[in-house]
């Protein structure tokens, strides 16, 4: 019998080929893995941060259609630079994604929180996607198209997940993004909203890998979802979809990315696993005394 020893090698599909992508925040953590994922999927990607060592060397790693710009994006002579620059090099702009963020460290009682700190989270977050998206604006409404993307968070979800003050910065993404969602509409541009659970990042500061396996397993514990762990992947997956030609119909959503955990109500679950102790011990009774 004869054989076909020929292998057809199907090349993955390029789900942003062609299109030119800025990432603030890309030199590290979620941002880095969409830096990643666009530039494999046919982008011209443009990484945004402050973190000039590990930006450029994700650039040179990547070598073609990749580079990198400094960008506080609390500072709106930055963030227009950043725009302007990208649209001079590549004559466009079609994903802006405003990623880049910090966290406090403070939680608990809001008496404890200093005007300093939230002032800091309300500017490099909130105040960050708001240049963003305002400078995105400013280009992507003469071409008639666009993709704005916010990375918030799950605590826009569901309540005690982190410090008041970064669910306050958070949450403002999210009303950001609904309330731009019919002015940019009517220029093309859709807008959205990721919201990832927690996962180990530059901001986790783990120090070794044994600690990253913990934190990991600490926050899959607390988590719904079983067999799978939330990785940085996991989000730049949901921001390929949000940016590519698949979601061309998708805007004003904020996609939670967390295993279904915020919109589970674990004083039922307790409660229901309490009464199913309960009937079973009352079934092991009748069963003995019957
Ligand atoms: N890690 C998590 O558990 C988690 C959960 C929900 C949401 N998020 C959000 O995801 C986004 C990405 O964070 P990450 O987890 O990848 O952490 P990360 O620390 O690895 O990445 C954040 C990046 O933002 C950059 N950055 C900080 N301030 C900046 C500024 N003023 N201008 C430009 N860049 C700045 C940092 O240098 C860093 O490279 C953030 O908005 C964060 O709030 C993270």
């Amino acid at each position: 019998m004869e054989t076909n020893s020929a292998v057809t090698v199907v090349a993955p599909r390029r789900r942003l080929q062609g299109q030119v992508v800025i990432i603030t925040g890309g030199a590290s953590g979620i941002g880095a893995s969409s830096v990643e994922l666009f530039h494999e999927n046919g982008a011209k990607v443009v990484i945004a941060d402050i973190q000039d060592d590990l930006g450029q060397a994700l650039a040179s790693k990547l070598g073609e259609n990749t580079s990198y710009i400094h960008c506080d994006v609390s500072n709106e002579d930055d963030v227009m630079n950043l725009v302007d620059t990208t649209v001079a090099k590549y004559g466009k702009l079609d994903v802006m994604f405003n990623n880049a963020g910090v966290l406090d460290r403070s939680s608990g009682s809001i008496l404890g929180v200093q005007k300093s700190e939230l002032d800091r989270l309300l500017s490099v977050n909130l105040g960050g996607a708001f240049l963003g998206a305002k400078h995105a604006t400013r280009v992507m409404k003469p071409q008639g198209k666009g993709c704005i993307l916010f990375t918030a968070s799950a605590c826009t979800s569901i309540a005690g997940l982190s410090s008041h003050a970064y669910a306050a910065s958070k949450s403002g993404i999210c009303g950001l993004a609904k309330n731009l969602t019919p002015e940019l509409g009517q220029y093309g541009i859709r807008v959205n909203c990721i919201s990832p659970y927690g996962l180990v990042s530059g901001m986790s500061r783990v120090s070794c890998e044994a600690e990253r396996e913990k934190v990991e397993a600490t926050l899959s514990g607390m988590g719904t979802l079983r067999g799978e762990v939330l990785r940085t992947d996991g989000i730049a997956k949901a921001a390929l979809f949000l940016a590519s030609d698949e979601a061309y119909y998708v805007s004003g959503i904020n996609l939670v990315v967390d295993g279904g955990f915020s919109v589970v109500n674990p004083t039922m679950i307790a409660n229901r696993n309490r009464n199913d102790q309960l009937r079973k011990a009352d079934l092991s009774t009748d069963i003995i005394d019957g």
